[in-house]
């Protein structure tokens, strides 16, 4: 996503203004061409008159110098941040400028500078409000539960058609991005897909996980000791490292529109045996489209629709 660019400006009193300052929060950054012009008092008062709907969360630039920026903010009592740019380089890194000029725009820039909505060429009239409407709209979204997380499902109905390797290894590098204690990265993957190999993990699977056959993919998650962070205190991290890795990768699969299933319900020994790894197996990911329910139990089936089951958050979570 754009961000916005790491200038420093200078306010209406000469000092410097470096936008690093806007991080944490969420803004409104409006970009006007001359201060004290007709559209450009109108655009002022309006978003002025919403200043506190907006939670004082609004910043003005224009290319006019500090003290001209100074005496506009006076005479019309403006409450919000007003910043010189007069070399245009914020517009420029906004693509807001064309032939020379500033193009009047405005941005909402998220807590980490993300830019999240733009308006080009704005019309001012009532330009104001509909900005509100937005602002408070991002704030609110991102408030939810992430969506992916809300969806992640893990079902067991899978298709056995293919998946591309590319898929898979997409899976994986999103794993790879997790953190990790002194960034040891101690997870490692052996993603098995072909028939020979997926017949030999079959063999290590529990009844209860009948369905695993179908997937056309099974990821085999495992790590070693000698792979952790090796705390003093002798705490492990290497499982908890793991752990991450696997939610990140389950909640990639969920974006790609696969199902990625974590099981426990397998011979370990065997497994490691059967496939020579080097480590602790921790769980095996099926992996596949999901859509063919033909092969499950009836207790399968039922939790395949249900809602998702979860105790209520005042027994896992306490706030002192
Ligand atoms: C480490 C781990 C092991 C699991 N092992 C199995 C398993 O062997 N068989 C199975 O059908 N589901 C297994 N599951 C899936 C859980 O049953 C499932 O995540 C849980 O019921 C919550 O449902 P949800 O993931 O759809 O929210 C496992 C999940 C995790 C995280």
């Amino acid at each position: 996503m754009r961000k916005l660019p790491d200038v420093i400006l200078k306010d209406e009193d000469g000092r410097d203004f470096p936008l690093t300052n806007l991080l944490g929060n969420y803004w409104v950054v409006y970009l006007y061409p001359k201060a004290g012009t007709q559209g450009c008092t109108l655009e002022a008062v309006e978003f002025n008159e919403l200043f506190e709907e907006f939670g004082g969360f609004i910043v003005a630039v224009s290319p006019d110098n500090p003290e001209k920026i100074a005496s506009f903010k006076k005479k019309h009592g403006l409450k919000f941040k007003l910043l010189s740019d007069t070399k245009k380089e914020l517009a420029s890194g906004l693509s807001a400028v064309k032939d020379g000029k500033l193009v009047r725009s405005t941005f909402i820039v998220d807590p980490w500078g993300r830019i999240r909505k733009e308006w080009y060429d704005v019309k001012v009239l009532g330009h104001a409000k509909r900005v509100l409407d937005d602002f408070k709209k991002i704030v609110e979204e991102d408030l939810r539960v992430n969506p992916l997380i809300l969806e992640r499902r893990a079902f067991r109905g899978l298709r056995p058609d293919p998946i591309e390797d590319e898929k898979l290894l997409r899976l994986v590098e999103a794993a790879h991005l997790a953190p990790s204690c002194s960034n040891n990265q101690p997870w490692r993957f052996l993603v098995v897909r072909s028939k020979e190999g997926l017949e030999k993990l079959h063999a290590t699977l529990s009844g209860g996980n009948y369905w695993a056959k179908h997937a056309p993919a099974v990821i085999l998650v495992y790590t070693k000791d000698e792979l952790d962070c090796q705390l003093d205190d002798n705490r492990n991290y290497a499982l908890f490292d793991t752990g991450i890795a696997v939610g990140f990768l389950l909640i990639q699969a969920t974006q790609m529109g696969l199902v990625a299933h974590p099981i426990a319900g397998y011979d370990p020994i065997r497994l490691k045996e059967l496939f020579g790894i080097d480590g602790n197996v921790i769980t095996l990911i099926a992996v596949g489209k999901w859509g063919k329910f033909d092969h499950l139990s009836e207790k399968h089936l039922e939790a395949e629709r249900r809602p998702r089951l979860r105790r209520d958050l005042s027994q896992i979570v306490k706030m002192v």
